[in-house]
């Protein structure tokens, strides 16, 4: 039986409202960015990320209905993001979503944000075979996991520190650029020198774990030097830089995993899977080894409710709802997927 599910995503700074049948056909997908709000800050305030969520979200629904030409009466299910992410910015979609299920009377679905980047990938192929591997790279999350099966996880390794992202976002702070800092390096790194400097790659007990504060910091000793030195900062040439030691931890310990657990799938997911780079990378090792690659569009890759919608229905499949006891949690463990 076909099931129609509207998806509601507020983890951050991207309020967004999906319709999703059977975790593949979208047919309806909108987000409200605050980014523009937030640039002004150098980063997302958690307050008024909140109010912003607030002012869209019944909005977002109504012309979520619009774009897919259905009523209320014709979603089946309500999935909603209840963690990890802002405490204050989960609330609004998990009330909102729990006031929506109670009133059109059908039942409510909690998705764990990184499920919901991991099925960004189902949702533009639902054909993917499982076991794979999944390399989540976003703002909060550094992850290589292993899908056994839908709903069957086990983490490899995570970042001891800062994410990938979020260490993107604080190194093109400090080289002056605006939040958020990925696209923006990812910009740089066309035009500037990768080789220019040699940033260095943390070394693990779990060679599957990340660190990235090591090298934001060696950045910044990097830019502090050249400073006192009076020497020019080529900006270009240390984004570059930066970007080159982040996607080769990124690749050397995926790649790593891929051939020790021998897996022949790799699916990328989250913000950082827009990096052109690391897609470039990961595609490249992928058809030299034998490995099916697959990643989201990039409209997929960042915060969207499209990939919750597509999470929603594999838990909906295997006959997960949640009830109206459903709270936001900030720190939602990655047990709990
Ligand atoms: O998944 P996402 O939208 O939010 C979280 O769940 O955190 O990821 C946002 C992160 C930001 O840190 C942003 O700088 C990064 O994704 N990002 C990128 C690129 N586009 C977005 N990082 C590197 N290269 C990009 N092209
Ligand atoms: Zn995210």
């Amino acid at each position: 039986m076909s099931l129609t599910i509207l998806a509601i995503e507020s983890s951050c700074d991207d309020t967004g409202v999906a319709i999703v049948r059977d975790g593949k056909d979208l047919l309806a997908n909108v987000v409200s960015s605050q980014i523009q709000i937030h640039q002004k800050f150098g980063g997302v305030v958690p307050e008024v990320a909140s109010r912003e969520h607030l002012t869209y979200i019944n909005r977002l629904i109504d012309k979520a209905l619009e774009e897919a030409a259905l009523s209320y009466q014709d979603i089946d299910l309500v999935a909603v993001t209840y963690g990890p992410g802002l405490v204050g910015a989960l609330l609004v979609g998990v009330s909102t979503a729990k006031a929506l299920a109670y009133a059109i009377k059908k039942p409510l679905l909690g998705i764990h944000h990184i499920e919901g980047h991991i099925y960004a990938n189902f949702l533009a192929h639902p054909d993917i075979r499982l076991p794979a591997l999944c390399l989540v790279v976003s703002g909060g999350h550094t992850n290589i996991i292993k899908i056994n099966r839908h709903g069957e996880y086990l983490s490899l390794g995570q970042t001891r520190d800062d994410a990938a992202g979020e260490a993107f976002d604080k190194v093109a702070r400090a080289l002056g650029l605006p939040y958020p800092g990925g696209p923006e390096i990812d910009r740089l790194f066309k035009v500037g020198n990768p080789e220019a400097i040699t940033f260095p790659i943390a070394k693990l007990d779990n060679p599957y774990d990340f660190s990235f504060s090591g090298l934001k910091s060696a950045v910044l000793n990097y830019l502090n030097q050249e400073k006192m030195k009076n020497r020019p900062i080529e900006v270009p040439d240390v984004a570059a830089s930066f970007q080159m030691a982040v996607v080769k931890a990124l690749c050397e310990k995926t790649f790593l995993a891929l051939e020790n657990e021998q897996m022949s799938t790799l699916l990328l997911a989250g913000g950082v899977a827009a990096n052109s780079q690391l897609r470039e990378s990961l595609a490249k090792g992928c058809a030299e080894r034998g490995i099916q690659f697959y990643c989201p569009p990039m409209a997929y890759c960042t915060d969207n409710a499209a990939m919750i919608g597509a999470a929603a229905y594999y838990k909906a499949q295997a006959g997960q709802v949640s009830d109206l006891t459903l709270n936001a949690h900030a720190q939602l463990p990655f047990s709990t997927l």
